[in-house]
Formats: structure tokens, C-alpha cells, sequence
């Protein structure tokens, strides 16, 4: 595995210190309140682990199922959200906890399907941004880091569902995805 990575772009202690801070920040922006908390899966479920732990509140934790990759390394446009939601969303603080913003045409699709049940309030939270891929109108209230047009894998982000466990972020050589 470690064999096909170019280099490494956000290490885990940088990692881990960015998200202490995001974490700090939606305690603070969150007192008095009980924030639910969505991860989109499957890229966001490390970062959701870290950063939880990282917020000093009562909050919820759910997760919805997004896609719009396939087995490419170039988004499809379509998103394909995973529907079936059995908790309730509306009057809540929400949070959708993302792994990468990237053309952004995946959480305009969720933020539209999520402000459908009529929650309270509705922030994004992404830990990578790649602000000049966008198509969708879309920023997010939380970022962790602005990346590289490099495409990346680690700690939760995959290429074909494999390299998600690596505990750092990293650009994977081109000749493996081009
Ligand atoms: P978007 O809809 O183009 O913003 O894509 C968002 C989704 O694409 C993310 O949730 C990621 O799963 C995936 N993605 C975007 N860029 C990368 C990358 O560089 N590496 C791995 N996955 C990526
Ligand atoms: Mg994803």
C-alpha cells in the first residue's frame, strides 16, 4: 500500500491538531445547544471518529450514505444518497460532517435533501477543501484544510475503497488512477 503513495500531504499529528481546533470552535459555536451531527459516508467516518471526540457537547451522531465517484478518480456528477433516514432531522442543529469538498456537487445535493425536513439550523463541516474544482454554489462553515488539486487518499478518503486506513493524507502516484 504505502508503495503506491507519492507523498504525504497532511501528516497525523497535523491531522490531529487541526481537528482539535475545529472540534473547539463547534463547542463553542454550539453551547446551549445539542447538535446532530451527520457524517457522509463512507470518507467522512474517521474524521466524524476524531473530531466527536473533540467536541465537549451532548450531541447526536448519524450517519447518511452519499456517492458520486464510482470506482473513478473524476466525480460523475450524479450523487446517489443513500435515503432511507430513520431519525428525525427537523428542529435540529445540524452538522454534515464531510471528508473532502471537492467540485461540490455531492453535499448541494445532501444540503438540499437535508433542509427538506426542516431542521433548525444547518452548517457543513468538510476537513479538505479543493476550492478550485467547484461547480456547485457551495462553501463550507467548517474546513480543516485547503489541499492540492493532487488526488488524495487516507485517513477515510479511498480510490476504488482501498487506502482508507492510512492514518495520514496523501497524494497517490498518477500512473495508478490516470
Ligand atoms: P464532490 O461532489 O465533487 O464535492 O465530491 C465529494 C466526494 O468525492 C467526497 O466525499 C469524496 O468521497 C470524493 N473525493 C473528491 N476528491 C477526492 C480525492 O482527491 N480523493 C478521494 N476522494 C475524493
Ligand atoms: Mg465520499
Amino acid at each position: 500500500m504505502k508503495d503506491d503513495i507519492k507523498e504525504i500531504i497532511f501528516t497525523e499529528e497535523v491531522i490531529r491538531s487541526k481537528v482539535k481546533e475545529m472540534g473547539a470552535s463547534i463547542t463553542s459555536d454550539y453551547q446551549g445547544s445539542s447538535p446532530l451531527l451527520i457524517g457522509v459516508l463512507k470518507g467522512s467516518f474517521m474524521f466524524l471518529a476524531d473530531l466527536a471526540r473533540c467536541i465537549d457537547l451532548s450531541c447526536e451522531i448519524r450517519f447518511v450514505s452519499a456517492s458520486s465517484y464510482g470506482f473513478a478518480a473524476v466525480s460523475s456528477g450524479s450523487v446517489k444518497i443513500g435515503k432511507d433516514i430513520d431519525f428525525e432531522m427537523s428542529g435540529k442543529d445540524i452538522i454534515l460532517i464531510e471528508d473532502i469538498l471537492d467540485t461540490g456537487v455531492t453535499l448541494a445535493a445532501l444540503r438540499e435533501f437535508v433542509a427538506g425536513f426542516g431542521p433548525s439550523s444547518l452548517k457543513i463541516c468538510a476537513l479538505l477543501d479543493k476550492p478550485s474544482h467547484r461547480k456547485a454554489d457551495i462553501n463550507a462553515d467548517y474546513v480543516g484544510f485547503a489541499c492540492p488539486d493532487d488526488f488524495i487518499v487516507g485517513y477515510g478518503l479511498d480510490f476504488a475503497e482501498h487506502y482508507r486506513n492510512l492514518p495520514y493524507i496523501a497524494s497517490l502516484k498518477p500512473e495508478l488512477y490516470s
